[in-house]
């Protein structure tokens, strides 16, 4: 069987497989579906400062080609979170990634100093991209200098590892990335959802009560695998691919790209059984291909010399 184990900014994972944030609870919520122990690691929801509602109903709507969301960060807060959800993730035989989310860039580096001390945590994810807050503004995740701010207090608070979840409503991504490791980044998760909206024409409303909201889901993957391997050539720090992964051949496509990991978000909600088999998955193509292991793959794309050369790649 393949060695799927890999190293990521410190941390050792089983598998290169987690959890999207915000589409597997905080993890154990799963556990009579996929053990904890069969992924590399589980990323929870967004948890902020304060509880919040979440944004008005309908905030989830299919589309003919994904799925659009605007739940608006709903979450019990950082005090429920160190006091109901930790103690129960203790057990956890996985890697935990907390998720944090701040309204204002002091907010992330005191969500950070609180969970700086929590064991059942190994790092932190910092949700710089929520698209369903702020009128969709992404007010963290599309100026260079407004990002490396907030992971530099993150950086400050915490010594655990930090990983920059990014947004693809950027033109130019890789400035993002180059910025969050200025801030002091251990790795970039890349990406979030992309901004989209639906409307019903015979009735006039539109799918979202948000109207616009985070599109996600396999049509993402091109979108996704771009900005992954976009980061991949800007930054030293590990990259996690996300975004329209649901089969093994998907997570070895971002792994060619140069991904260390991937996150697995929409795919989950049709099959929630998915992040479970997927290891098993995994070692079959690669064993069926005569790999040893997952990270002999990690960054082997081909690609010819000039778009290796020229800085924002394209020909
Ligand atoms: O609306 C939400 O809670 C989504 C969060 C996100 O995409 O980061």
């Amino acid at each position: 069987m393949a060695d799927l184990a890999i190293s990521l900014a410190g941390l050792e994972l089983r598998n290169p497989i987690l959890s999207a944030s915000g589409t597997f609870g905080h993890g154990l919520e799963m556990q009579h579906i996929v053990a904890p122990s069969a992924v590399g690691g589980l990323v929870s929801k967004t948890v902020t400062r304060e509880p919040r509602a979440g944004n008005p109903m309908p905030r989830i709507c299919e589309t003919e080609a994904g799925f659009l969301n605007s739940i608006g960060l709903e979450n019990r807060g950082i005090e429920a979170y160190l006091t109901d959800t930790l103690p129960e993730v203790a057990g956890a035989d996985t890697v935990i990634l907390t998720n944090i989310g701040g309204r204002s860039a002091e907010d992330f580096g005191e969500l950070a100093a609180m969970l700086d001390e929590r064991d059942e945590v190994d790092g932190l994810e910092i949700n710089l991209s929520c698209p369903n807050v702020q009128g969709g503004r992404l007010p963290y995740s599309t100026d260079p200098a407004v990002a490396e701010d907030v992971v530099r207090r993150v950086r400050s608070a915490t010594t655990k590892p930090i990983f920059a979840k990014l947004s693809p409503n950027v033109t130019r991504i890789a400035d993002i990335a180059v910025a969050v490791e200025c801030g002091g980044a251990d790795g970039i998760t890349a990406v979030n959802t992309i901004l989209g909206m639906s409307v019903d024409w015979r009735t006039g409303r539109p799918g979202l009560n948000t109207v616009m909201g985070g599109f996600s889901g396999v049509s993402l993957k091109p979108i996704a695998l771009r900005c992954a391997w976009e980061c991949v050539r800007a930054v030293q720090i590990p990259v996690i691919g996300c975004g329209g992964i649901g089969t093994a051949d998907d997570v070895l496509e971002f792994l060619v790209v140069g991904c260390a990991a991937v996150q697995i978000g929409t795919a989950s909600f049709g099959d929630p059984g998915l992040l479970g088999r997927l290891p098993a998955e995994l070692s079959e193509r690669l064993d069926a291909a005569g790999i040893a292991a997952a990270r002999d793959v990690i960054g082997s794309l081909e690609v010819a010399a000039r778009t290796r050369e020229v800085p924002g790649g394209s020909t």
